[in-house]
């Protein structure tokens, strides 16, 4: 990292030692009439989740952050902010680590040199003021996970030697406000092309594990909605959810 990043203008920050989870914190902002958007973040997390009901153990000095925001979109489309979340991440990673192959995993993970460095979570809501959205955040600074079904990495494994939670805060926020920015003024499919373009696995065989099945076929790209295409024999499967395996 060469300049000193810069904290993107109108987003507020929390900073916590020790949280149940920053999303559970972040939901219960909301849930008070917090307007966003704010990020959140804990050194320490006692009962950090990820996503299918797994827990998430974000490690001593590793990221575990939570964005608060309210997004003026019709909600059929506020899932996309899943990969605008995971362009941030990956764009945030890239910027410590330039001489690893950073790239984004189906639905929202972030891997570098093809484990994963990085989880996201989003959660929603409506209550009296209106709707909300939470987008977790965990990324692995300085230690990793052994022995998870996907294997994982840090930061700190990919040689950057001081990525402090504070400073990858900064670039994750400014990142992510860059990317927002682009879906709210050109829409999805810019979105989409630069998320593809950091894509692990694109054209390749993969198998994606649903809850009650598995279907395997070539990872042919994503839809406009979101969902993984997977090419079998030259039919196009739409996957709206589940494990993507290479
Ligand atoms: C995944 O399963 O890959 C998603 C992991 C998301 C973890 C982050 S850490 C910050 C935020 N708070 C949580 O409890 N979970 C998310």
């Amino acid at each position: 990292m060469s300049a000193d990043p810069v904290w993107p203008q109108g987003y507020g920050k929390i900073a916590h030692r020790e949280l149940d989870s920053t999303n559970d914190e972040a939901r219960r902002m909301a849930e008070a009439g917090e307007a966003g958007p704010l990020w959140i973040t804990a050194a320490r997390q006692t009962a950090g989740r990820g996503r299918r009901g797994r827990a998430w153990d974000a490690g001593t000095g590793n990221l575990a952050a939570s964005l608060l925001l309210r997004p003026q979109a019709p909600e059929a489309v506020i899932g996309q902010l899943s990969f605008v979340a995971a362009l941030a991440a990956a764009d945030m990673a890239a910027q410590f680590a330039p001489g690893a192959i950073i790239e984004v995993k189906w639905p929202n993970d972030v891997l570098g040199n093809g484990k994963k460095l990085a989880g996201i979570l989003l959660e929603s809501g409506r209550d009296s003021h209106g709707f909300w959205l939470v987008i977790g955040i965990g990324m692995n600074l300085a230690d990793f996970p052994e022995g998870t079904e996907f294997p994982a990495t840090s930061l700190a494994e990919l040689g950057v030697a001081a990525a402090s939670p504070d400073t990858a805060l900064c670039v994750l926020a400014a990142r992510f406000a860059h990317w927002y920015d682009v879906w709210m003024s050109l829409g999805f499919e810019t979105v989409r092309t630069a998320w593809l373009a950091r894509a692990a696995g694109l054209g390749g065989p993969i198998r994606a594990r649903l809850p009650h099945e598995t279907h395997e076929g070539i990872f042919a790209g994503i839809d406009t909605g979101g969902a993984l295409l997977l090419n079998q024999q030259g039919r196009l499967r739409p996957i709206t959810a589940g494990e993507v395996f290479f």
